[in-house]
């Protein structure tokens, strides 16, 4: 095995350990600090798109909320943990759902044409080359299509030790928030959440 399979692999391993145990949990939890989803979510229904992939789609929250206003549109999922897979799975059977690495995963054929959106919803920031699946996903969208990015900011109005507080705690969960200027150099608009606590950026085709 090379290093980039073996580092693939100790980070799936990773998920599952991590979300064996806590996706029975999750979706409860989540809601205290997964902060900008239910926004990133209502600026997609905004407009219209007849598929959508969602890039670690983890227990199927975000797709549920979509499917349920736009029950006609394809809906699919592409996610690195098999634990998490296993729960999408079984909240959404009407999406076409398989095991993949937002690094790679082919997105133009999963749902039988390219995606009109592509969604990260906190995915990036747990992706091993955040730059390299943000590239590789703007390759796949169909024609005027987009990517919906929403996940930690800066945390810039964050106080006192809280930012470094809040960094550490997602560190041991390897989440990275994002670098700065990666979005910035993509994105047709960026809207920054509360305390720079998120963001939601919107990405064309290169
Ligand atoms: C913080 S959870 C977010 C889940 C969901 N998108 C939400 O908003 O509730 C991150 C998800 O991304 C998945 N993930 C992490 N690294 C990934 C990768 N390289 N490729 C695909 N999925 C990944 C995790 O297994 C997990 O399900």
């Amino acid at each position: 095995m090379d290093a980039a399979a073996l580092h693939r692999s100790e980070h799936q391993q990773f998920l599952d350990r991590y979300y064996g145990w806590s996706r029975s949990i999750y979706d409860v939890t989540r809601k205290y600090y997964l902060f900008g989803r239910d926004q990133a979510v209502a600026q997609l229904l905004e407009e219209p798109w007849r598929r959508l992939v969602e890039v670690g789609p983890g227990t199927g929250r975000n797709l549920k909320l979509l499917h349920a206003q736009r029950p006609e549109a394809q809906f699919g999922g592409v996610e690195a943990s098999t634990a998490m897979l296993e729960v999408a799975r079984s909240a959404c059977p009407w999406a076409v759902l398989t095991e993949g690495f937002a690094e790679d995963a082919e997105y133009r054929d999963l749902l039988g044409a390219p995606p009109d959106r592509i969604l990260f919803s906190y995915c990036l920031s747990m992706v091993q080359d955040p730059e390299g699946a943000l590239a590789h996903a703007r390759s796949q969208l169909a024609p005027g299509g987009e990517i919906v990015v929403v996940d930690f900011g800066g945390l810039g109005g964050l106080r006192g030790p809280a930012a470094p507080a809040l960094r550490r705690w997602l560190e041991a969960f390897h989440v990275t928030p994002l670098p700065r200027g990666l979005l910035e150099s993509h994105a047709r608009s960026i809207l920054e959440g509360p305390l720079g606590y998120y963001r939601i950026a919107r990405i064309s085709r290169p």
